[in-house]
């Protein structure tokens, strides 16, 4: 499928079952049991009589969120103490354009500030994590200069990500990884390293494993024996219970790493390979599992179990929702002014009924113990390890420049085809759902808010007000073009519901200024080609991807809420105002000229070499002591 979302759009039931049966099968039996299985699931879709639809089919409840005062925030429920975030004072001048000037004034100082010599690096490397970095750090380094990589110094959420880890012992590590991919059903690739290359990898699509290998090929020599397991799914699935977290971060910070930072000289090399880990010639069955399987049920609870209990979607009572939304929205229609608050669903509890992977998420394999699963995008509660996807890599959803246009053949409106994917819909669901309420919302027939100029010319005074939605729909075209992951009911009530185009093919969307991009059931994997296109990106995410502290909001993409009530006005002053037309088009060959040296298969590279160094440096029980200081 052409601007299609991931292959995991499959019923998870059906993929477990082809998963586990391949790696038991011969090759005939499994392609007699693919057969039977998509006849039967065929017959299921396309047999069954329709049901009659449910009567409800009017509008969406708002996700009702009202602003607080900011309280002790979190970030994302990997630390305990963080900095606040606050709403930046607003001059007259429009919000969007204070908002880009601001962002790209620390975007500039960001690159200004990258280390020019390896010895720059490491000593930045020290002052940001209080720690030394890795061993093989200047191999990687040379590997990242070679590539010709723009930003050497921002790979903090490799740190964030991997700090809990610290406070479990590197052998209970190795453990974990060893038990979770001894058990078939964990839906799982596991790839083992062996003197320097890839000894065996199996459990997933031939591609996945493919781009995977491809991905280590040009440093796997510099990486120890360990054994990775890399998470099959789209959607995230290992959530630690906030007191455990907290105790692991803090045996982490207080403990193991200031021991590991205390060390003189550490050894820049690894350990030998350790006694527990395998010849690497096959998985040790294990026959139990700590993943349960939850698809298709709700996962709020579960999700939210890391935050901290001051936040907000820790909340004891039921009731209406009250999220932060000062944490990360500015005005009243509430433009994105941080995106990482804003995809922290600590402080977000209403994202439990707007947004698909709470309701019902299509696959979900979750544990509560801290196991070590590399995963291509993750909610900010989760404690998976996000690595560059070989999605991307692979070039899944590639950008043909032949089929694009100039700008000024572009039309001015906002464009989006795509399925109800996100979560899985029964019972009315899908009213719960983001890509539901987004497209509904755009399409209602109600007010709107915008804003206009009421002072002059040089002195900018910018109200909001209220305008009929219809009166730019013009400039908005933003459509389902399939509905799916629905119980038959739901599937038709959908139907009935929107209005369903014809499935569009990826050039289509390059006649349009300006291009949506929303989180399917996880990351949305089109991202990268409309980075790339001469369009403008929109973006809706709560997925965070390794990328993010890459890809700058307002520099490369604009940013949008799950509430919306700034969307109408987040395309009407770049597609309506003179100094929006311009910074629309400035921006948008911005974000291209951006993606194109920062998104190559290089960078994937580079960048999962070094998260592969750490975690090398996180499972050898040397790692207090091995290190690279300098030459
Ligand atoms: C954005 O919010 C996060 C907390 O989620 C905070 O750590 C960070 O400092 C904030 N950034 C800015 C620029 O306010
Ligand atoms: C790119 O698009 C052009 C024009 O639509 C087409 O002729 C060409 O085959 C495409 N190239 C690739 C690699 O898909």
């Amino acid at each position: 499928m052409l601007l299609g979302d991931h292959e995991d759009s499959v019923l998870p039931s059906l993929k477990t079952i082809l998963t586990c049966a391949r790696r038991r099968m011969r090759s005939r039996q499994f392609l007699v049991l693919v057969a039977l299985l998509t006849f039967a699931a065929f017959s299921v879709f396309y047999l069954r009589a329709p049901p009659s639809l449910p009567s409800d089919t009017n509008g969406f409840k708002p996700p009702i969120s009202i602003p607080k005062i900011p309280k002790q925030l979190s970030a994302g429920g990997s630390t305990a103490e963080a900095p606040k975030s606050h709403p930046p004072t607003l001059s007259g001048s429009h919000p969007i354009w204070q908002l880009v000037k601001d962002a790209e004034q620390d975007f500039e100082k960001i690159l200004e500030h990258q280390s020019k010599t390896l010895e720059e690096a490491v000593a930045e490397y020290r002052k940001r994590y209080g720690l030394p970095p890795p061993p093989n750090f200047d191999k990687w380094w040379d590997f990242a200069k070679a590539k010709g990589v723009q930003l050497v110094d921002e790979y903090d959420s490799i740190y964030h990500t991997l700090t809990p880890f610290w406070g479990l012992k590197p052998s209970t590590i190795r453990a974990r990884a060893r038990e979770a991919l001894g058990f078939d059903g964990n839906n799982l690739i596991g790839a083992l390293i062996r003197n320097g290359a890839v000894k065996k990898i199996n459990g997933g699509r031939e591609w996945q494993e493919e781009a995977t290998k491809g991905m280590m090929k040009d440093f796997i020599k510099y990486l120890p024996d360990m054994d990775l397991c890399f998470n099959i799914h789209d959607e995230p699935r290992v959530v630690v219970p906030s007191d455990d977290l907290s105790r692991l971060v803090a045996i982490a910070k207080d403990e193991k790493m200031p021991a590991a930072n205390a060390v003189e000289k550490p050894r820049n090399s690894w350990s030998p390979k350790p006694a527990d880990l395998t010849d690497g010639s096959r998985f040790e069955d294990v026959k139990t599992t700590r993943f349960n399987v939850f698809a298709h049920q709700p996962t709020w609870t579960h999700s939210r179990m890391s935050c901290p209990p001051d936040t907000p979607s820790r909340n004891l009572e039921d009731g209406p929702k009250e999220d932060n939304f000062d944490s990360y929205a500015v005005g009243e229609l509430g433009f994105v002014y941080n995106q990482t608050a804003f995809s922290d669903i600590c402080q977000s509890p209403s994202f439990s009924e707007s947004y698909g992977f709470f309701d019902r998420p299509n696959a979900y394999n979750l544990v509560h113990d801290l196991f070590p699963i590399f995963s291509q995008s993750k909610i900010s509660s989760y404690n998976d390890i996000v690595y560059p996807s070989p999605w991307y890599w692979y070039g899944k959803v590639p950008y043909n420049e032949t089929a694009d246009m100039l700008w000024s053949e572009k039309q001015d409106k906002i464009y989006w085809r795509g399925s109800t994917t996100g979560g899985f819909s029964r019972d009315g669901g899908w009213r719960r759902q983001h890509r539901q309420h987004l497209v509904q919302k755009i399409n209602a027939g109600d007010q709107a808010k915008i804003l206009v100029n009421r002072g002059g010319e040089t002195s900018e005074d910018w109200q909001v007000k209220e305008v009929p939605r219809s009166d730019f729909k013009e400039i908005f075209d933003i459509y389902f073009s399939y509905v799916g992951q629905c119980d038959p009911g739901d599937c038709d009530a959908q139907k009935e519901f929107f209005d369903i185009k014809e499935t569009a093919k990826q050039e289509d969307a390059w006649n349009y200024k300006y291009l949506l991009d929303i989180d399917g059931n996880a990351f949305s994997g089109r991202f990268y080609a409309f980075l790339k296109s001469r369009s403008l990106v929109y973006k809706l995410a709560i997925f965070r991807e390794w990328h993010e502290e890459w890809l700058k909001p307002w520099v490369h993409f604009i940013p949008l809420s799950l509430r919306g009530d700034e969307w109408v006005e987040a395309v009407r002053w770049f597609a309506g105002e003179t100094s929006g037309k311009k910074e629309a088009e400035r921006i948008a060959l911005q974000g291209r000229d951006w993606a194109d040296k920062v998104l190559r298969n290089e960078d994937l590279e580079v960048w999962f070499f070094r998260l592969l160094l750490e975690y090398g440096r996180l499972v050898d029980d040397d790692r207090e002591t091995i290190g690279y200081t300098g030459a």
